[in-house]
């Protein structure tokens, strides 16, 4: 049976933390689709097509994994782009909450869609979108957050809002 799984996020910017969910990801499903959201009512400091983009270059030498931007429900999208699971990464019981609350409601609205939670790997878990921003308008080191295309465009972005 094919297993398709949507790995839906922000991913503003994406991180190490993704890349290492979307990796393992790839492993055991037969297709991982990102889904970029757009329209979420976060300010973003990239636009979906820069983080399309960004996650395009970046998962390029996977074969199985395909980048997308979704608006609206995610599990309409689910259902339209024939997934079955949904995967998400957690790093701490602060993100259980949310996921717990997104798992129930996705099955809710797409009663085959099932969420797969996969646990960030340990070298990650400190990790988010929003710390890699922080520590870079404060000017700090984030090269071990992010690979080395999204660091010099955060930089790149911070100066041009600056
Ligand atoms: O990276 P994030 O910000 O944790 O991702 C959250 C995201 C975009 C996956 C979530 O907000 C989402 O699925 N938004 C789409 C709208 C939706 O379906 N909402 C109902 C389920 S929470």
């Amino acid at each position: 049976m094919k297993t398709v799984a949507v790995y839906p996020g922000s991913f503003d910017p994406p991180t190490y933390g993704h890349l290492d969910i979307i990796g393992r990801g790839s492993h055991v499903f037969s297709k991982v689709i990102v889904a970029v959201a757009f329209n979420i009512r976060k300010q973003t400091m990239f636009t979906p097509e820069e983080r399309v983009g960004m996650l395009r270059t970046l998962t390029g030498p996977m074969g199985n994994v395909e980048v997308d931007a979704f608006d609206g429900l995610l599990a309409d999208y689910a259902v339209a782009k024939g997934a079955n699971v949904v995967l998400r990464g957690l790093r701490a019981v602060s993100d259980f909450e949310f996921e717990f609350q997104m798992a129930h409601v996705n099955r809710k609205l797409a009663p085959k869609l099932d969420t797969v939670i996969m646990m960030t790997g340990e070298k990650h878990i400190y990790i988010s979108s929003s710390i890699v921003k922080e520590v870079a308008r404060l000017r700090g080191k984030i090269d071990d957050m992010v690979p080395e295309l999204v660091r010099d465009r955060v930089v790149a972005k911070i100066r041009e809002q600056e």
